[in-house]
């Protein structure tokens, strides 16, 4: 059995149960999250053969940052649950692996911490109603070196989780998640996230950042040509890994319109959703993603085995992936081309 396969057992083991939960729920009935990896997996390869793959390189750029392979951490909250290091815990792995690290804007860790940590990563932002919290934020992040923001549009309002029982927010205690709210008197309803987003919201925090922005949760070739035109360098096709509108496509289908949709625009594609092995990888890739992000492995792994866990997550992919590309002919995964995959 993989390693990577006995991960989110070992993990329940460790946890509470309502950071189990949390951690692999999905929204509503649950759809979306039961599709994802499968949807992957129902991709077939037509492997070119008599191609020169004794050298197989998989390194690559994001967004100019060079990474070691084409694997990056996605942002999430609530790792001090996993780990008492928490987000720091996940930066050290994420460094050794020479990858880069998304961090939520509910992160239990002060975004200061980062740059400190030397890890390249970018900042994910909800935008809030109160948009003097998030320009405070945004200012915190480009204080503590965040090379790019994420923005993530697929949340006007949060998913509908049906939990029963105990939930993780009635187990955390103060500074595990939010460490990087400014200090205020704040009003749920500033807290809110806003719902009156538009294309030029990615101009917004451009301007406020002088940072790269990524637009996290399209779904659409028209989308992501919206958001090409108002300025973002790169979007990520992302359904929030089933926790926000259930039944939204899987994003291994998603991908093929989107990345066809940007060609020749300069707007970097990356993925998240359901990647759990080498092959998912490559399909990716091949259907014009730039890199990927895994997200719940990276939380497992952080559970089993802190940073030399995650470390081992992306290197255990990034060995998959370099079988894979000799296996289909290609030594780099820039060189891979749609006319690799068909849909089973
Ligand atoms: C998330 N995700 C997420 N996304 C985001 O933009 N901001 C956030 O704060 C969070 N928080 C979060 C918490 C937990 C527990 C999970 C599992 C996920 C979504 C995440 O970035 C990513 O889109 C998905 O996790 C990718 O799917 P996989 O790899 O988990 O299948």
């Amino acid at each position: 059995m993989r390693w990577i396969d006995t991960l989110e057992a070992a993990a329940a083991e460790k946890l509470p149960e309502a950071v189990h939960r949390y951690f692999r729920q999905g929204s509503a009935g649950g759809v979306s999250v039961g599709e994802a990896v499968a949807a992957w997996s129902a991709y077939r390869f037509r492997p070119r053969v008599l191609n020169d793959v004794s050298s197989i390189d998989l390194s690559t750029t994001v967004l100019g940052t060079p990474v070691d392979a084409p694997i990056l951490v996605a942002p999430s909250t609530m790792q001090r649950m996993a780990d008492p290091d928490g987000e720091i815990a996940m930066a050290r792995g994420v460094l050794a692996a020479k990858s880069v690290l998304g961090v939520s804007s509910n992160a239990g860790t002060r975004f200061a911490e980062f740059g400190a940590a030397g890890v390249p990563w970018w900042l994910q932002i909800y935008i809030l109603r109160n948009r003097t919290i998030t320009e405070r934020m945004l200012d915190a992040a480009v204080e503590g070196g965040a090379r790019a923001i994420v923005l993530t549009v697929d949340t006007p309002v949060v998913g509908r989780k049906e939990d029963d029982g105990q939930t993780v927010w009635e187990l955390s205690q103060p500074g595990q998640f939010l460490a990087n709210l400014p200090e205020g008197d704040w009003s749920d309803d500033d807290l809110d996230k806003a719902d009156d987003l538009s294309p030029d919201s990615i101009g917004w925090l451009a301007e406020r950042t002088g940072l790269p922005v990524v637009v996290k949760g399209v779904l659409r070739g028209d989308d992501a040509k919206r958001c090409a035109d108002a300025g973002a360098a790169g979007v990520i096709v992302s359904n929030h890994g089933g926790r926000q509108l259930d039944g939204s496509i899987p994003t291994a289908r998603a991908l093929p319109e989107v990345a066809e949709a940007l060609v020749g625009t300069g707007t970097e594609v990356y993925v998240d959703g359901g990647i759990r092995r080498g092959e998912h990888v490559l399909t990716a890739l091949a259907l014009g993603a730039r890199a990927v992000f895994v997200g719940r492995p990276a939380l497992w792994a952080l559970t089993v085995d802190s940073s030399a866990g995650v470390t081992r997550l992306l290197t255990d992919l990034a060995e998959e992936l370099d079988h894979t590309l000799c296996l289909v002919g290609h030594p780099t995964p820039g060189s891979l081309t749609p006319d690799l995959i068909v849909p089973s």
